[in-house]
């Protein structure tokens, strides 16, 4: 029968006979999921696992500090960050086709964790090899990733159809047959705490795939900050438990006239896309208050240079999907 400690006990066995006395990395992204696979596999191998937080400048805002901090804290695993940004960001100079985005922020994932690996054998060369890659995917990854066929049913996620064909790694996914609230129990059960388990999903593709258009640190500054003031009045208004996220937008290639003081100004729109679900494959818009809406318009049109107007996405999934990527 279904019991979180079932689960548990069953996947530290799996991972424990599927690594044997070798060592593994895990990429961890701030996300629950990442976080509770990590924290089943250091319980089934302790120290021979290495978390490695790849900052790849898609990040929100304060979001790398927030994994150095609460996750270190909560199971002292061994952390390696690796500062990536440049080359996420070359790697992604001219490339505006969603797919293309996806597939190329996996492989320089991937390409980010082999020189982690190596870097970890150099460190202590005499240990077993490091030759398992930990993942957090879910079963919704993995339906809307094509099964991990390499054919994308729906898009792919960063860690099941963007993955390159050449991996390195034997690839550790113990999450792969649980959904989110299955994962957030998983995760509770071992004891992690309340602000990794409950936090909201945000996609390891990160603000790469919420930039509408090619993505350039110029982008990424002006969405960083829309988001953080989005989130910030929604945690004010006590909603972050009633919506399960809220993606924040930005269109870059579309620019609408506006006015402000007295001088006409000719912006980009950012979209706010609250959703609702229970496991993310269905969704619906949230019925957000009207004055918490009012305030977030007010804030980034105000504080945002370059935003001059802030729109509502009120698409259920299907047909929309939750991402705009
Ligand atoms: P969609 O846009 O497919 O999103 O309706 C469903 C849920 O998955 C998240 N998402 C991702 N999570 N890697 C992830 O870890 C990804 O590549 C990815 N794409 C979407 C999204 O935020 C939503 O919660």
């Amino acid at each position: 029968s279904w019991t979180t400690s079932n689960v548990v006990d069953e996947q530290i066995a799996a991972i424990r006979a599927q690594v044997g006395d070798r060592r593994a990395i895990c990429g961890l992204s701030g996300g629950v999921d990442s976080a509770v696979a990590a924290a089943l596999v250091q319980r089934a191998i302790g120290d021979r696992l290495t978390c490695v937080y790849v900052d790849h400048g898609l990040m929100r805002k304060g979001e790398t500090e927030q994994v150095e901090k609460d996750f270190v804290a909560a199971t002292g695993v061994r952390l390696k960050v690796v500062d990536a940004s440049e080359r996420f960001l070359t790697a992604l100079a001219g490339v505006s086709d969603p797919e293309q985005k996806r597939k190329t922020i996996g492989r320089e994932f991937i390409r980010v964790f082999e020189q982690a690996q190596a870097e970890i054998v150099a460190e202590a060369p005499g240990d077993q090899p490091v030759e398992f890659l930990v993942q957090g995917t879910l079963y919704p990854d993995v339906v809307e990733s094509g099964g991990g066929t390499g054919t994308a049913n729906i898009k792919s996620h960063h860690n099941v159809g963007g993955l390159p064909e050449d991996l390195e790694f034997a690839l550790v996914e113990p999450l792969r047959k649980l959904f989110k609230d299955e994962v957030r129990m998983v995760g509770q059960e071992l004891g992690l705490p309340d602000e990794i388990v409950q936090r909201q999903p945000f996609p390891g593709p990160g603000l790469g795939i919420r930039i509408v258009g090619e993505v350039t640190k110029e982008r990424l500054d002006l969405l960083r900050e829309a988001d953080a003031i989005a989130r910030e009045e929604l945690t004010a208004a006590g909603l972050d438990r009633d919506i399960w996220q809220c993606p924040v937008v930005l269109l870059a290639d579309v620019r609408s006239v506006g006015v402000q003081g007295d001088g006409r100004t000719y912006g980009h729109p950012v979209v706010l896309r609250p959703v609702s679900s229970e496991d993310a494959m269905t969704a619906d818009w949230s019925r957000l208050p009207y004055d918490v809406l009012a305030r977030i318009s007010t804030r980034i049109t105000n504080e945002v240079a370059e935003v001059n107007r802030v729109v509502l996405d009120v698409t259920s999934k299907p047909p929309g999907t939750i991402e705009w990527e």
